[in-house]
């Protein structure tokens, strides 16, 4: 692993309408590293995600910010240009399997497509390719199953389709959006175990979003905390377990159960649900729920060091949140 950045955001911000559901986020994943982006459902993750692939569209776009991958800034509104760079440089695994499987094609020829669009490959070599991911990512019987279409296979197997057409690139940069929240216990580890290979074998650096702190503590190297379409935490991921410096990290750790054998909890059973975007509070946007809140936090608090290390948090109040139960 080396310091050179591949991906830099830099005050990213989204709207939907006259709404701003991401607000000045900025993070940056190091060549090889794992980067993990956990938060509250609404909190703005996976349009943070879609953006960097170039993918918003419809009522939401981006009002803001810049992303660069590895030293060239991304011409995010382009679309001729992104699409170049989708399945080459950059994969996403989605969080909606099916809707983003073309259900006319059969499998293998998705999963070859990117191999044979990007002229990676001729057609005999990406299937065979193609087939050869199916297996890795632990579709049985893949030859039979490669000339089957979407419909044929249930939303799991769906799931690792999918996931096998985003790795077969070898992307520099792989953003997985809840990639194996629909899998059992067993592909899930075997997902897991692909993208850490992926990273040994070709440095790809990852961008994961999940809810399932297990899949953090296992896989990520630093992990970004969103709450309300800002990013209020960083830190390496040991560090964050070991002392989060935000009541919202402390909060969502304390709701889930000891690293004890127990997998896939529900998490964040926060008190109150995030507020919907057009009804965020002045200032921090977590105080409606914040036990630590104080007449200062009707002032936006910046993310600002806490330690060592690059860690940063954005909260009045971090040296106090080593006294919340
Ligand atoms: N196409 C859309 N049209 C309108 N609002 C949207 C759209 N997509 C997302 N939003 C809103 O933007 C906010 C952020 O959504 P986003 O999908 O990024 O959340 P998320 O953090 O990925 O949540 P989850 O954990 O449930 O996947 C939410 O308030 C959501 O309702
Ligand atoms: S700034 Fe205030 S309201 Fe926000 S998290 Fe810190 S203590 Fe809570
Ligand atoms: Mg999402």
């Amino acid at each position: 692993m080396t310091d050179a950045h591949t991906l830099e955001i830099r005050d990213l911000c989204i709207d939907v309408g006259d709404f701003s559901v991401v607000d000045g986020v900025e993070f940056s994943i190091g060549r090889g590293e794992i980067v993990a982006l956990v938060g509250e459902s609404g909190s703005g993750k996976s349009l943070t995600a879609l953006s960097i692939m170039g993918l918003l569209s419809g009522a939401v776009h981006q009002s803001g910010g810049t992303a660069t991958l590895e030293g060239k800034q991304l011409d995010l509104q382009n679309d001729a240009a992104m699409r170049k760079l989708r399945g080459t440089a950059l994969s996403m695994i989605f969080q909606e399997p099916i809707a983003s499987l073309n259900p006319l094609l059969s499998v293998g020829a998705q999963v070859a497509e990117s191999l044979i669009v990007h002229g990676r490959a001729s057609s005999a070599e990406a299937w065979d390719r193609a087939v050869e991911m199916l297996q890795d990512v632990g579709i049985p019987a893949p030859d039979r199953r490669a000339r089957q279409l979407p419909s044929e296979l249930s939303g799991g197997m769906c799931q690792r389709v999918m996931i096998a057409s985003a790795l077969i690139a070898a992307p520099r940069l792989l953003i997985a959006d809840e990639p194996t929240t629909a899998l059992d216990v067993t592909i899930q580890a075997q997902i897991l175990h692909l993208m850490r290979r992926l990273r040994a074998e070709t440095d790809t650096s990852i961008l994961i979003i999940t809810h399932d702190m297990g899949v953090v503590a296992s896989i990520a190297d630093r992990v970004c905390v969103m709450y309300g379409g800002r990013i209020v935490e960083q830190a390496e991921v040991h560090q964050l377990f070991a002392e989060p410096r935000h009541p919202y990290t402390k909060l969502l750790l304390a709701t889930i159960p000891r690293l004890d054998g127990a997998r896939k909890q529900e998490l964040f059973s926060i008190s109150g649900m995030v507020p919907d975007a057009s009804a965020w509070p002045e200032g921090c946007r977590f105080r409606t729920r914040c036990p630590l809140a104080t007449e200062r936090c009707a002032t936006r608090p910046q993310l600002a060091p806490v330690g060592g290390a690059g860690r940063v948090a954005a909260c009045w109040h971090s040296d106090k949140v080593g006294g919340l139960t």
